[in-house]
């Protein structure tokens, strides 16, 4: 059926789906105002724009989840509205969610077939066919090259592998409209090559794929048009071969920006954290890991997804058991045994996965801000200073450019990129001394990044040192004064940045692959 759509209907009809004049208000905010995009068969649909833009709302809309007040979808030409995922799955649109939608204690295979189970006949009765599904699922793994169990528990996988497996349930119900959102948020650079020749071979079969994404070079590799929002509006659709880096953000930010970081002019001083020999008990896990983090120091932490970088300074956070090693902060021994104790040794980490560790989101964006640091807001009469608490929240977030209609907004109803801005304005919050960043910049917009480089160099410049776990080598190299990177759980080297090319961290990077 692909074939159809692919070769003939493409020429008698441009567009596989238009949305046409979308609107949709939230209280406080108008997060589409009458949106055009349209889209062709067998392309790649590139859209851009700054966090809360309204790139997430469109496509949730075009889904079933959101109902915009306005507005009209032809789908092969005719008018539909579909009311809820279901509706657009049967009628063959399927969508990657930005924030994984999975269900954790289901299996790989449920997972993908869910609600379109293969069934048979035993006599009267009509049963799940196991089989099938298993061997439709392995098949389909291997067509894709993917090196997932359809037996293992989704909430088992790495973020990386249950990423893939939304791609595959994509891929399984035989789209002719893909969406994805940030895809490639959690995946490496090599899985990102995987997506790209998984992307090909739909557009060969005539599939309309929408590519949602912050990282410009992907954009440039994957799109054949590009369309541009802010505030909710449509700047334009462009020629993707037509169009250029700075040009694009000009669109998207609405003014010139050559820059993408702040120059990193701290000088580290004296060493504040000694980590000697930490392992894991967990023996594929981080195994023999030391460093040493100086005041005003930004220590990158590069490597592969899946080099257990995570683990780690989740271990020094006190989130994770360690079988040995030993942790100095300033020349004396600590035991770090819980988030808890880290926080009153003055640490900080904002996580890699704001929605299992993240995030509260029924809770307001003050509320979120200030959970770790609401001791420090107790007065002596042991109540809380709301006035204090309301107004650091309120500076954090606006320094982060934080997109919302009110610091009283609930967290959950933000744009993916506000809420990593409001955890990062957490931990600031906490003035730690040692403040862990995993995967920072993962789904902000190039301004805000900028915003972000600009306080970590601030906070070095205080005294104030850096951890951070990046997978983006340009990041890790442009804003760390020295680049540690990890393989498989073991230190491979550390290099300092004046001489690190990202072919140094590569190749220390997969050491042992
Ligand atoms: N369920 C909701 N309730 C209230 N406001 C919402 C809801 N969903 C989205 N919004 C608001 O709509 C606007 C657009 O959000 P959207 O998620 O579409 O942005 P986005 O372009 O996908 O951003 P990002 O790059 O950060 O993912 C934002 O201001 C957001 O706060
Ligand atoms: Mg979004």
């Amino acid at each position: 059926m692909n074939a159809v759509l692919g070769n003939q209907t493409a020429v008698a009809m441009p567009y596989v789906l238009e949305m046409k004049g979308m609107s949709k208000r939230f209280p406080g905010v108008v997060a589409l105002d009458n949106v055009t995009l349209r889209l062709r068969p067998g392309k790649v649909h590139a859209l851009m724009g700054e966090n809360g833009a309204g790139k997430s709302t469109l496509m949730k809309c075009l889904f079933g989840i959101y109902h915009p007040e306005e507005g009209e979808v032809l789908f092969n030409g005719t008018p539909r509205r579909f009311q809820n995922p279901k509706e657009a799955l049967d009628a063959r649109v399927s969508m990657i969610h930005q924030e994984l939608a999975n269900v954790p204690e289901r299996s790989v295979q449920s997972n993908l077939w869910l609600g379109r189970e293969p069934m048979r006949r035993i006599g009267p009765l009509r049963v799940l066919d196991h089989r099938k599904m298993h061997d439709d699922t392995a098949a389909l793994m291997q067509r894709l090259d993917m090196d997932i169990e359809p037996e293992a528990r989704i909430g088992s996988l790495s973020i990386s592998h249950q990423q893939a497996c939304e791609i595959a349930k994509a891929v399984a119900c035989d789209a002719s409209v893909v969406v994805m959102d940030e895809p490639t948020s959690s995946i490496t650079e090599k899985e990102t090559e995987h997506l790209f020749r998984v992307i090909r071979s739909l557009t060969e079969r005539g599939v309309a794929v929408v590519y949602i994404s912050h990282k410009m070079h992907e954009i440039f590799q994957i799109a054949d048009e590009v369309s541009v929002m802010r505030d909710g509006k449509l700047v334009g659709t462009y020629d993707a071969h037509a169009i250029d880096e700075a040009q694009l953000v000009n669109l998207m930010v609405g003014r010139a920006s050559d820059q993408r970081f702040p120059p990193l002019d701290s000088t580290p001083g004296a060493v504040r954290l000694r980590v000697q020999g930490l392992s894991s008990p967990a023996p594929r896990s981080f195994q023999d890991v030391s460093l040493e983090l100086r005041r005003g120091e930004i220590l990158g932490l590069g490597g592969l997804i899946g080099a257990q970088r995570t683990e780690f300074v989740e271990a020094l956070f006190g989130l994770r058991a360690v079988s040995k090693g030993t942790v100095e902060l300033d020349g004396e021994q600590v035991s770090i045994r819980s988030s808890r104790d880290a926080i009153q040794y003055r640490m900080g980490l904002v996580t890699e996965d704001r929605r299992a560790s993240g995030i509260f989101p029924q809770l307001s964006i003050t509320q979120n801000t200030v959970i770790p640091s609401l001791g420090q807001y107790i007065n002596r009469l042991r109540m809380v200073r709301h006035g204090d608490v309301d107004r650091d929240a309120e500076r954090l977030n606006r320094q982060l450019r934080t997109k919302t209609a009110s610091m009283q907004t609930a967290i959950g109803s933000l744009s993916g990129g506000n809420q990593q801005k409001v955890l990062i304005a957490r931990w600031l919050m906490t003035e730690p001394d040692i403040l862990i960043m995993d995967e920072p910049t993962r789904g902000i917009d190039v301004g805000a990044k900028f915003e972000i480089y600009s306080i970590m160099v601030e906070l070095a410049r205080q005294g104030k040192s850096i951890i951070m776990v990046s997978s983006e080598m340009p990041e890790l190299i442009a804003m760390s004064h020295r680049i540690m990177v990890l393989c498989e759980g073991r230190h491979t080297g550390t290099l300092p940045r004046t001489d690190a090319t990202q072919f140094d961290i590569m190749r220390l990077a997969t050491q042992y692959l």
